[in-house]
């Protein structure tokens, strides 16, 4: 990943301490959904590749919502990340790494956090130039315990848990010097989206955006 891209995906990170992680199953959930997200003080969106409404939903969000930084999610092919890049996404995110997707991400040059959970996946991200990475599933993969014993031979990455985050957990993560935000579907849950609650949602956003990042 070029200087520029890894520069831009800390500023996408950086911009509020949650992102919040988003499964829409109805496209024509999106646009109130980000807005309710926005409007919380949450604009980078991680919209999960795990539907059929996904691409269209994103679409919708970028040309509608132009406050929202849209990323795509659940990348797993060197193919999820081109269609990220061909839709205009501000980011792409995965829940692992392979070799095939970092290929692709350094040739598109689409800012892009890969997924880690041991220091063989650290590696293959960092002698490659990927240092912003997700860890996941977080809580599952051992906590803060783990991350913190993973920084240790990595000093350089920076990382974004997720997996078992929630208001109850996210303020403790974000107080580990490693943690540039967190993220996570408590915010915007399936039940929430489809039940149109977008004031709760944009509730939860707010609570979540006060929490303290670094
Ligand atoms: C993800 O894809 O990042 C996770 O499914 C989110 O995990 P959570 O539902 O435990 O927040």
């Amino acid at each position: 990943m070029s200087d520029k891209s890894r520069a831009r995906l800390m500023e996408i990170v950086s911009l509020a301490p949650v992102i919040p992680v988003i499964t829409i199953e109805d496209a024509a959930h999106a646009v109130p959904l980000a807005r309710a997200l926005v409007a919380g003080g949450l604009p980078a969106i991680e919209i999960t590749l795990r539907t059929n409404a996904a691409v269209e939903s994103a679409r919708a969000i970028m040309a509608e919502v132009p406050e929202a930084i849209v990323g795509i999610g659940t990348v797993l092919s060197a193919w999820d990340l081109e269609r990220a890049s061909a839709l205009g996404a501000a980011f792409a995110v995965s829940p692992g790494v392979t070799s095939d997707i970092l290929t692709a991400a350094a040739i598109t040059d689409l800012p892009f956090a890969p997924g880690i959970q041991t220091a063989s996946d650290l590696i293959t991200c960092v002698v490659r130039g990927f240092d912003v990475v997700k860890f996941f599933p977080a809580v599952p993969a051992g906590g803060l315990a783990a991350l913190s014993a993973l920084a240790g031979p990595f000093p350089n990455v920076r990382y974004c848990p997720t997996g078992g985050i929630g208001a109850a957990n996210a303020q403790e993560w974000l107080a580990h010097p490693k943690v540039v935000a967190v993220g996570g579907s408590w915010i915007a849950p399936a039940s929430d989206i489809s039940a149109g609650n977008w004031q709760q949602i944009e509730q939860r956003a707010h609570a979540a955006a006060a929490l303290r990042s670094r």
